[in-house]
């Protein structure tokens, strides 16, 4: 099953927006298989954000998202790379469509809420930056009769 890596920012924390955005992400369908509230450091920070190391904003962006704890987190589904996307909604929260979480939560282009992968490789690399396979759960959903 495909994974991706999802993470609520600085201002999606400090705006106490976690369960909200993991509520949407759980009706959707995704299936969390890893979450963490943690402090990203200037060098994960970096290396993460390495592709955007020559943007005149990159500067700007190392600062906001080193700033406060993030809630980082792994979810799988099918072709989830893409779905996610979806949810999150445009990079630039001006231009996100009402429904998605950029559309409903944010307004300024730099605090954005929310990051996903955008591809299948930034998502294999993004998962092994931020989490141990030690702190990913393998497990299925049981079907139980106290489920109802
Ligand atoms: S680009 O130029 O198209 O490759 O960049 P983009 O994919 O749109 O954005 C890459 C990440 O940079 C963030 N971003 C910004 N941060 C601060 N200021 C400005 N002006 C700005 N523009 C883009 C954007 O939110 C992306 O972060 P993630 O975490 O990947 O969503």
């Amino acid at each position: 099953m495909e994974r991706t890596f999802l993470m609520i920012k600085p201002d999606g924390v400090q705006r106490n927006l976690i369960g909200p955005i993991v509520a949407r992400l759980e009706n959707k369908g995704f299936k969390i298989v890893g979450a963490k509230l943690m402090q990203v450091s200037e060098d994960l920070a970096k290396t993460h954000y390495g592709e955007h190391a020559d943007k005149p904003f990159f500067g700007e962006l190392v600062d906001f998202i080193t700033s406060g704890p993030v809630f980082a987190m792994v979810l799988e589904g099918e072709n989830i790379i893409k779905t996610a996307r979806l949810v999150v909604g445009s990079t630039n929260p001006q231009e996100a469509l009402p429904g998605t979480i950029r559309g409903d939560f944010g307004l300024t282009v730099g605090k954005n809420i929310i990051h996903g992968s955008d591809s299948l490789e930034s998502a294999d690399r993004e998962i092994n930056l931020f989490f141990d396979q030690s702190e990913l759960v393998d497990y299925s959903l049981i079907n139980k009769d106290w489920i109802y």
